[in-house]
């Protein structure tokens, strides 16, 4: 087929909507291999946008790529637990057995190896991606194994299926997890009390958004269904895309039924009639069985017209899958992203409870929110309440990976010390935790009294452990590494910002690096903070603000001097031409005065 009868293929099963834009690019790649000058045209020729529209979107997502990345395209992940586990080593040996260089395409046009940013399976990694599709707990074995699937040139489905088996590894329920949900009992739950008591059960029961910010729900809530208009949306965030969490992953692959009635009685609640689960493309292997759960709830009437047999409550749930953005977790970038453009985010206000997805008032929760309503639906907003502590009530569900014997997913009230969770994850001499990811918080094994909760140590999830003989500086740089390639790039101080705050941890990694650069670093962490235009950028420079502050022996060793120090090394850039000239006499380097 021709790139235009692929992508007029791909638009026509999409309506011709130009809202879907970015699913029609990512149907468009699965079926073309990549999204060059020709498949931009076909598509933007289809949907009769202009050809820069189409390709702002095409170039803005990690996960669609303009060159093609051959039959195979396999991603390790690169967060830092990836790395403590030997990443780098497998990359390394993924590369030799194929006879290739990583990030770059191999002459026969086989195979493609390359990172990519977290990929959500922090418990069972070292984790990669071929096409799309996870690789948990690789090792030499499963590598020799896949090396020898790619030369025969078998197809991913006949590719032994213990390869992608990724475990849920729940190790400890409680209010949300401990019991099964019977599914629709929420939904009924509140067509039997009203959608206005539903809100004061919220109200009641006072839980805050689990996606981060911890935003009371009821408040939220209560503002979009105040808001005039004829439509309105319930948007779950399923970007999950923080390094380190996957706790949404485990919702959603155990416990979708929770989830669906937790938006349903939000639409209920609001007034909605239409409902989006935004996937990160990192979790497409999720959306077969999601697809399978919704049409299950449609056939019971759970979603759909007349819910449960009431006259007027229609509503039903589209998957709408992400690119690879970490940016898009971010509530209006989503929305953005949902549209089917680049995932930058908006200005706010107007906030999406007035002016959401297609300008309409919209909830945007996180994946675990809507558990937690779905729960409070059923057992009542006193209930949870009564779980938890005053300010933040209920339970939280922590991705625990790192230095500990047993990571996954465990559920806790909140307030519970951080040293609990250590002693039931079997961490082994724990130095440090990362509490919510590179924008969360880093402990000190000095701070393992403190308490996760939104007065105290507030998280979206992530619960990394460190042991003793980690390097925190490490982190930091892995972290800040992370920021930078995520940034969007709309705004000056995060995109010029988290790039130089990279270099300059580079610069103190190779050695190089003096007082000088820890000032520079402070100015600039305090430009990107105050300055930046969303959450990224002001919470980017956190990992190396902490560590300096809890860890500064891990910095002090590597300032060389207290004074300047270029970031260019040029007498080592000239070591290639040395090697070339086969000289190495005084007149081949570089005087380090001159310099
Ligand atoms: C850079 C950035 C990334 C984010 N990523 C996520 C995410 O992956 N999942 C999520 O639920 N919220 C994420 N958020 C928070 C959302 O903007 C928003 O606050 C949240 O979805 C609201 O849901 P909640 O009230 O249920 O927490 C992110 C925020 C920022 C600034
Ligand atoms: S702070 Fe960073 S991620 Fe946020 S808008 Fe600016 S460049 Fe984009």
């Amino acid at each position: 087929m021709t790139p235009h009868e692929v992508a007029a293929g791909c638009v026509a099963r999409h309506g011709g909507n130009p809202v879907k834009l970015l699913q029609i690019l990512r149907e468009v790649q699965d079926a073309a291999g990549h999204l060059g000058p020709e498949a931009i045209d076909a598509v933007a020729t289809a949907l009769g946008l202009p050809r820069v529209r189409v390709e702002a979107t095409a170039t803005f997502y990690h996960l669609l790529h303009a060159e093609s990345h051959g039959v195979y395209e396999i991603l390790f992940s690169d967060n830092i637990v990836d790395h403590m586990q030997g990443k780098n080593e497998l990359l390394a040996y993924m590369c030799e057995r194929m006879w290739l260089a990583p990030e770059k395409l191999s002459e026969d046009g086989l195979v493609y190896v390359g990172s990519t940013s977290d990929i959500g399976l922090g418990d069972q990694g070292p984790a990669a991606l071929v096409n799309g599709w996870p690789l948990p707990q690789l090792d030499h074995n499963r590598l020799d194994l896949i090396a020898g699937l790619i030369r025969n040139r078998k197809p991913l489905r006949e590719w032994p299926s213990m390869l992608f088996d990724v475990a849920t590894n729940v190790r400890r329920g409680d209010a949300l997890l401990a019991e099964p949900h019977a599914p629709g009992s929420a939904i009924a739950r509140v067509l039997e009390i009203s959608a206005a008591a539903m809100l004061e059960e919220m109200e009641r029961a006072s839980p805050r958004g689990r996606g981060g910010a911890g935003f009371k729900t009821a408040v939220k809530w209560a503002a979009c269904r105040a808001a005039p208009a004829t439509m309105r949306y319930v948007v779950c965030n399923a970007d999950e895309g923080e390094p380190g969490t996957f706790k949404d992953r485990v919702l959603l692959q155990a416990h979708a039924d929770l989830v669906f009635d937790g938006m349903t009685l939000a639409a209920r609640v609001v007034g909605a009639a239409r409902g989006i689960v935004y996937l990160r493309g990192e979790y497409l292997f999720l959306a077969e069985a999601l697809e399978a759960v919704l049409q299950r709830r449609r056939d019971d009437g759970l979603l759909g017209n007349r819910i449960l047999g009431e006259p007027g409550f229609d509503f039903d749930i589209a998957i709408e899958l992400g690119a690879g953005a970490y940016i898009c977790g971010e509530e209006s970038a989503l929305i953005e992203s949902a549209e089917g453009k680049a995932g930058r985010p908006r200005n706010r206000p107007p906030y999406p409870v007035t002016h959401g997805y297609l300008g309409q008032p919209t909830i945007v929760n996180n994946v675990e929110t809507f558990a937690c309503a779905a729960k409070i639906a059923v057992r009542g907003g006193a209930w949870w309440a009564s779980i938890g502590t005053p300010e933040s009530t209920g339970t939280k569900l922590l991705s625990v990976s790192g230095d500990c014997a047993r990571p996954g997913v465990y559920e806790y009230p909140f307030g519970v010390p951080v040293r609990r969770v250590l002693a039931d994850c079997g961490a082994q001499r724990p130095h440090a935790v990362q509490v919510g990811g590179p924008s969360g918080t880093c402990l000190s094994w000095r701070e393992f009294d403190r308490r996760i909760a939104f007065e105290d140590v507030p998280t979206a999830g992530a619960f990394m452990v460190f042991g003793r003989e980690r390097d925190m500086f490490e982190v930091a740089r892995n972290f800040t590494r992370f920021f930078a390639h995520e940034s969007c790039g709309f705004c000056t101080p995060c995109r010029v910002g988290t790039s130089l705050l990279a270099n300059h941890m580079d610069k103190l990694a190779a050695g190089k690096g003096s007082a000088h650069d820890l000032a520079q670093m402070q100015r600039l962490m305090h430009i990107m903070l105050t300055m930046s235009h969303c959450g990224l950028g002001h919470t980017a420079a956190k990992p190396v603000v902490e560590t300096l502050e809890k860890f500064p022996e891990t910095y002090e060793r590597r300032l060389r001097a207290l004074d300047y120090e270029p970031a260019f090394d040029v007498d080592g850039a000239l070591e290639t031409a040395r090697q070339i000239t086969g000289r190495d006499d005084a007149g081949a380097h570089v005087d380090e005065g001159v310099v």
